[in-house]
């Protein structure tokens, strides 16, 4: 795992496009995993700034997201769908039917996340999947005890999820739907690039755990420590609790400039 210590979210941001924009060019019709939540939001920032300032073109791009909850329709604001597209793909040039989100709404939910793993595994699975990570430890929405060979499922949310996601909805909790559809951890596993960011002093303790504690279906992300390419992004606060923080900022600061996109 290569762990970079960022002094803002704004800096992470900038790193994490970086290694996006390069897949892009080396790979116009890259495909990326998307999430979700209020991490991301600077990462999509900086990616819309790129495409206005500097033409990156996303024309080629495919992206599949992580999770949807179940019950909300793509145009309810504060469904996954309806996020991405405020937040990135009504300011990108990205071709709509190459943008993927899970059908909330489906009638089969199984046969929904049978055909959302087949659409993956059709275009030739996914280069780079943006991650964030929730105080419990789970990415997409794999919460603790989630098998860490899952597959694209449905998941019941933990009262924490639902709590931490409450700020989203007018209503508070009670409108937080219960049940989603989310990428498993096997899913994720298969991406051949990970970028999970992270930011804030409430992630510190997560991150420590997923980073540096043991490999446990607990903590979910803690299997990101079995994957070959994984870059966890973090501002200071996210990575105050690493161990190993001052060895992550020696490795970084004597890295190769060539390593360095
Ligand atoms: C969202 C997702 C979740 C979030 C996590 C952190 O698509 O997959 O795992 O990344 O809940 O959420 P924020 O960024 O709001 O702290």
């Amino acid at each position: 795992m290569e762990v970079i210590i960022s002094p803002t979210p704004e800096e992470s941001a900038r790193l994490g496009a970086d290694i996006i924009a390069y897949a892009m060019k080396i790979k116009p019709n890259v495909v990326l995993g998307l999430a979700t939540g209020g991490t991301p939001v600077c990462l999509y920032d900086e990616l819309i700034r790129r495409r206005r300032d500097e033409q990156l073109d996303f024309a080629g791009v495919t992206s599949f997201n992580l999770d949807e909850y179940i019950g909300l329709p793509g145009d309810h604001p504060c469904s996954y769908r309806h996020f991405m597209q405020e937040h990135l793909f009504n300011k990108i040039n990205m071709k709509p039917e190459r943008t993927h989100v899970p059908d909330g709404m489906a009638v089969n939910i199984d046969q929904e996340c049978l055909a959302y793993e087949h659409k993956i595994h059709a275009v030739g699975g996914i280069d780079v999947q943006v991650l964030g990570i929730g105080t419990d430890g789970h990415i997409a929405f794999n919460e603790p005890g989630s098998s860490l060979g899952s597959r694209t499922r449905i998941k019941t949310l933990t009262q924490k999820t639902r709590e931490d996601n409450a700020r989203f909805f007018e209503g508070g909790i009670d409108e937080v739907p219960r049940h989603c559809i989310t990428m498993g951890v096997g899913t994720i596993m298969e991406c051949r690039k990970l970028l999970l960011f992270a930011f804030g002093e409430g992630k510190a303790e997560i991150i420590a755990k997923a980073v540096e504690g043991p490999m446990t279906a607990m903590v979910p992300a803690s299997a990101l420590q079995m994957h070959q390419d994984v870059v966890i992004l973090v501002d200071e606060a996210a990575g105050s609790k690493l161990k190993l923080h001052d060895y992550y900022n020696h490795i970084y600061a004597n890295k190769p400039a060539w390593q360095k996109s």
